[in-house]
Parts: structure tokens; C-alpha cells; sequence
């Protein structure tokens, strides 16, 4: 069992005012509300304002999250931002987060698309168990708008911009993040990407032609990240929480990426469990990316879907492709017997392990010792 765990003590969020209905984008593209709403569950998007950036946005919701948690900007030891959409390619957007805050500590961004931001969350919480930090803010942020090509119908209505986050401090009852999957399969990069402004496209080189092709927008294989979702989310689920020794039942919430209600709907079949048991908001704001996760968190527990005492299970999938998962326990407590076993197992085998190298280095030390000994002798 870790001798410290990083507890969520504060939260917070931030979607822009203006909203994208489904009958807005009838008159954009070749869509329906009817093929938006039963492919997909999305009925609106929040579309940032003309001169937002993602900076803004991440202070925005860092600002609540602070205040929650009793925290004043300059308390922070670090920031992570989860973002794809940054205000500038370089530097990555956290570090004028950082100032625009007015913290004085390390700042870095994360860009791992969807998955981002429970990337971000378990980076942090390894700094806070590390004991080498003590506050940290994990701020998940996308403007997906601005890389959405709003003349292709089939990523235009999914996405939308939004950013919510968390802090984390540490705590010495089981807290925040108990068990974790970081996964990613790079074979698949190029089913959601953006083709070009990257080093293989340069825009000093190909600026015409990005233009022209459209090659700067988002691209998206629909049917193989489908494919990929449905086989991800239910089975990494399952592994955090066998990790963790729980069951679905001892689960209050479950908190998938929000890009599809038929993916949802499809690992709760797989899972056996009512579908009222997982957070849904993406009919309000679509795929968010980034966002999409610490968004739907911070509105279970707005809703009081979930509470303080709480297990829940984090899953966010997107573009690498990647995917992460958590069960994370809100506010502190017991997580359970086996658990507790479990963890009790892997330091009986961290101290079998330490046994074991120094029985080596001891055995090292004495053969070391005797060829000293032959060789003197011979010297003799
Ligand atoms: O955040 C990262 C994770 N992202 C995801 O998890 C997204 C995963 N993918 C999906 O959610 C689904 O694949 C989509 C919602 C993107 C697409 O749904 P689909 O059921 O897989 O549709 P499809 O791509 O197989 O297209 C079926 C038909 C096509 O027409 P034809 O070729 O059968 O005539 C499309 O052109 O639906 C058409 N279509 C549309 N029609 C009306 C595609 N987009 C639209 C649209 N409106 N917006």
C-alpha cells in the first residue's frame, strides 16, 4: 500500500456559452437530427468564443477547482494540462496557464488526445505518492471546434469544446487514484489524426496543399475507433478493477469517455450492468476530447450521482491510438478486503525482492573477494 495517496480536494469546469444544436449543423451539412441523435446520442455542442483559447478555458475551471481546495495559485508545486488544441503548437499551453494563474511552479501539457487527462491525473498522483509534491492541478482542456472541418458531416457533429479539473493533495487514507491501465497502440495513429502541420507535413513546405486538401483538419476512421472503443472500454474497466479487487458492484459510478452512446450503451451490455450506473453528458456537449472525462466527473458529483466515500471508474479512449482507466475513490476510505490483501501481496513481494538482492550482492561480494585473495596469492 502506497504511504501516501492524492486525493481530489477540489474541482471545477468551464463550457462556453455558445451552443450548437443539431438542427445548426441541418444547416451546414448534409446531416439530420434524427442520424446525429440515434448514431451518435449527441442533441448540442458548446463552441468557444472567437478570441477563447484553450489557456483561457483551462483558468476557468482551474479557478473553482483552487478555491475549493483552499488553495491559492502560488501554493501549486506543478500543473499538467491535458490538451490537443493549444494555443500555440509550442509552447505547450500549460505554461501560460501557469502564468495567467499566476503559480510559480513546473508546468507541462500532455497531449494524448481523449485520454489525456487520466494520463495527466495518473502522472500527478505518482508525484503526490512519491512524496516529492504536495499540490497539484490537472486541468483536462480542448477546443476541438477549431480543428473540426466543418464542411465533413462525419466528425463535424461530434465534437465540441469544453475543460473541467481537479486538484489533487496528498492524503494518508486510501485516496483518489487506487488502480490504473495507461494504454496505447501507435498502429493505429492514423484512424483519428490531423495529416498535416506536423514534421511529415510542414507548413512552410505544404501550406498550399493543407489548405487545399484540407489536410489540417481533423481525420477520422468513424468505424475502426468504434471498433476499438467497444473492445476497449469494458475490458480495461474490468482489469482496474480486478486490480483493485472490487467488483461492479462496488462501484457507484461508472465514467466513460463521452464519443458515442451506443459505445456506452454496448460496454454496459458487455459488462452486465444498467446503464444508469454510467455518467452520461454528451448529449449537452459531444466528444470533448480531452475535457470529456474530468467534465463528466465534476457534473456526476454536481448531480450527486456520485459522493464522497465513493468508487468510481474513470475510462477515456481517443486518438494513438490510446487508452487509460482508473478507479478512483472520492474523498478517502477503505477500498476493500482484497485490496488491502492485494497490496499486502505486492509488499510481501517488493521485500521478498529486496531479500533476494541483497543475498546477491552478498555472494557478489564474497566471490569478489576470494579472486582478490587467489590473485594475491599468485602474485606472492
Ligand atoms: O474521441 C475519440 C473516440 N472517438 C470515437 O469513439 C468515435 C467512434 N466512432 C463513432 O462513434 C462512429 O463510427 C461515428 C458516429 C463516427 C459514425 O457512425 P457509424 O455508424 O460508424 O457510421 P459510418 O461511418 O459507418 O457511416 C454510415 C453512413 C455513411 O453513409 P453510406 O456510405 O452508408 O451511404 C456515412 O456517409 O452514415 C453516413 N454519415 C452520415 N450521415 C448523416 C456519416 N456521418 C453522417 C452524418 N449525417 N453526420
Amino acid at each position: 500500500m502506497p504511504e501516501r495517496y492524492a486525493k481530489i480536494t477540489g474541482w471545477g469546469k468551464y463550457v462556453p456559452e455558445r451552443v450548437l444544436t443539431n438542427a445548426d449543423l441541418e444547416k451546414m451539412v448534409d446531416t439530420s437530427d434524427e442520424w446525429i441523435t440515434t448514431r451518435t446520442g449527441i442533441k448540442e455542442r458548446r463552441i468557444r468564443g472567437e478570441n477563447e483559447q484553450a489557456s483561457d478555458f483551462s483558468v476557468k475551471s482551474a479557478l473553482p477547482a483552487l478555491e475549493m481546495a483552499g488553495l491559492a495559485a502560488k501554493d501549486l508545486d506543478l500543473i499538467i494540462v491535458a490538451c490537443s488544441s493549444p494555443d500555440y503548437l509550442v509552447p505547450g499551453v500549460a505554461t501560460i496557464v501557469q502564468h495567467k494563474l499566476g503559480a510559480r511552479c513546473g508546468a507541462f501539457q500532455i497531449t494524448s488526445g481523449c485520454s489525456g487527462w487520466v494520463y495527466a491525473l495518473v502522472t500527478a498522483t505518482q508525484f503526490i505518492q512519491a512524496g516529492t509534491m504536495d499540490n497539484i492541478l490537472v486541468i483536462g482542456t480542448d477546443l476541438v471546434s477549431y480543428g473540426v472541418d466543418y464542411t465533413d458531416r462525419t466528425t463535424c457533429v461530434l465534437f465540441g469544446d469544453a475543460s473541467a479539473a481537479v486538484v489533487l493533495q496528498p492524503s494518508e487514507e486510501p485516496a483518489g487514484v487506487i488502480t490504473y491501465e495507461l494504454g496505447s497502440d501507435g498502429s493505429g495513429a492514423e484512424h483519428l489524426y490531423v495529416p498535416g502541420a506536423g514534421s511529415v507535413m510542414p507548413i512552410s513546405k505544404y501550406g498550399d496543399r493543407l489548405v487545399k486538401e484540407r489536410l489540417g483538419y481533423i481525420k477520422m476512421n468513424g468505424p475502426e475507433v468504434f471498433k476499438f472503443a467497444t473492445r476497449t472500454l469494458a475490458s480495461s474497466m474490468k482489469r482496474v478493477m480486478d486490480k483493485a479487487g472490487l467488483l461492479p458492484e462496488d462501484i457507484a459510478l461508472f465514467i466513460p469517455h463521452q464519443a458515442n452512446l451506443r459505445i456506452i450503451e454496448t460496454a454496459a451490455r458487455m459488462m452486465h450492468q444498467p446503464l444508469d450506473k454510467f455518467m452520461i453528458n454528451l448529449q449537452k456537449y459531444g466528444n470533448t476530447s480531452a475535457a470529456s472525462v474530468p467534465l463528466a466527473l465534476v457534473e456526476a458529483i454536481e448531480e450527486g450521482k456520485c459522493r464522497v466515500g465513493d468508487k468510481v471508474v474513470l475510462c477515456a479512449f481517443g486518438a494513438g491510438l490510446t487508452w487509460a482507466s482508473a478507479v478512483v475513490l472520492l474523498g478517502s476510505g477503505e477500498v476493500s478486503l482484497a485490496h488491502s490483501w492485494l497490496s499486502l501481496g505486492r509488499l510481501a513481494k517488493r521485500t521478498v525482492g529486496k531479500a533476494r538482492d541483497a543475498v546477491q550482492a552478498f555472494l557478489l561480494n564474497v566471490q569478489m573477494r576470494r579472486l582478490e585473495a587467489k590473485r594475491k596469492a599468485k602474485a606472492r
